[in-house]
């Protein structure tokens, strides 16, 4: 074999040897496959300690339940029985020892995120009951009128 085989043969070899340098300085030493076998495919194993770390923000409405049992109750018996109390006050992190209060917004904006009446009628989004915004009582907070923790159709 010539010279024509081995210099193309040289050049690869020399790429090969350059990417494995520079993977040993861009992969981070605990990459791997670990104690567990093949089950978790390659990765950090720092990365576990990484998730650890991160705060669960949202608690679920059964955290809830015994400090706001009035609202817990009212809402399970209601329409909005399929909505997490989160949703509309927002994450409630360490509630009540940090923060002390969640969010209350009372803007048409927050009821109008599920109440603007959309058409499309593969999404059940569709179901959910819609008012025109401009027609409905336009000047007024929704909980003027509605309780949110048990809205119905007529007053309070
Ligand atoms: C350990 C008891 C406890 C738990 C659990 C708890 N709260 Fe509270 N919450 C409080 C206290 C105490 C306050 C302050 C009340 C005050 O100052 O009027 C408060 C205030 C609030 C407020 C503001 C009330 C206002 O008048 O400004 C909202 C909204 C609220 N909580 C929602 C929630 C939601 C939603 C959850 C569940 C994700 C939750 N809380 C879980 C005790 C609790
Ligand atoms: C659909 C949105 C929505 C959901 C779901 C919801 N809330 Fe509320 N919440 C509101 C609004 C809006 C207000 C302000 C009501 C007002 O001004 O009369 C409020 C007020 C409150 C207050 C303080 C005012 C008061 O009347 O004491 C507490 C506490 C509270 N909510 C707790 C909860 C808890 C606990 C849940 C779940 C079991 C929940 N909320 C679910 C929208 C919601
Ligand atoms: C996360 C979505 C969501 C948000 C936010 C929301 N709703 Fe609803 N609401 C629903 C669903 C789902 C129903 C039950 C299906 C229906 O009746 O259309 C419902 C039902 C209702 C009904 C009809 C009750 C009945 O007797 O049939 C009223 C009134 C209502 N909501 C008012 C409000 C008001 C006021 C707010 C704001 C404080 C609000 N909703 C925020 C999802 C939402
Ligand atoms: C001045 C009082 C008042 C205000 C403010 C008000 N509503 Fe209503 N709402 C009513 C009454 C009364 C009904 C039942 C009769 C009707 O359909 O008009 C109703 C009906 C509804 C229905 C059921 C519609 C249906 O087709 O069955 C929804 C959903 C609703 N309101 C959501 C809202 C939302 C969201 C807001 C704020 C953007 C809001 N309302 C503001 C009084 C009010």
């Amino acid at each position: 074999m010539g010279n024509h085989v081995f210099r193309p043969l040289f050049v690869v070899i020399g790429i090969i040897i350059l990417i494995l340098i520079a993977r040993s300085f861009y992969v981070p030493h605990d990459f791997g496959v670990h104690e567990r076998g093949y089950m978790y495919g390659w990765y950090r194993e720092g990365n576990i300690e990484d998730w650890k770390k991160v705060q669960v923000k949202y608690q679920g409405r059964d955290y809830c339940k015994d400090c706001h049992s009035d609202k817990y109750e009212s809402i399970m018996r209601s329409p909005h029985a399929i909505i997490q109390c989160e949703n509309c006050h927002g994450p409630a992190v360490d509630h009540p020892a940090n923060p002390p209060k969640l969010t209350i917004d009372r803007s048409r904006q927050l009821c109008l995120r599920c109440h603007y009446p959309l058409p499309y009628p593969t999404s059940g989004r569709a179901k959910i009951r819609g008012i025109d915004p401009d027609r409905h009582n336009r000047d007024f907070e929704c909980s003027t009128c509605h309780n949110p923790h048990k809205p119905n159709l007529s007053i309070r």
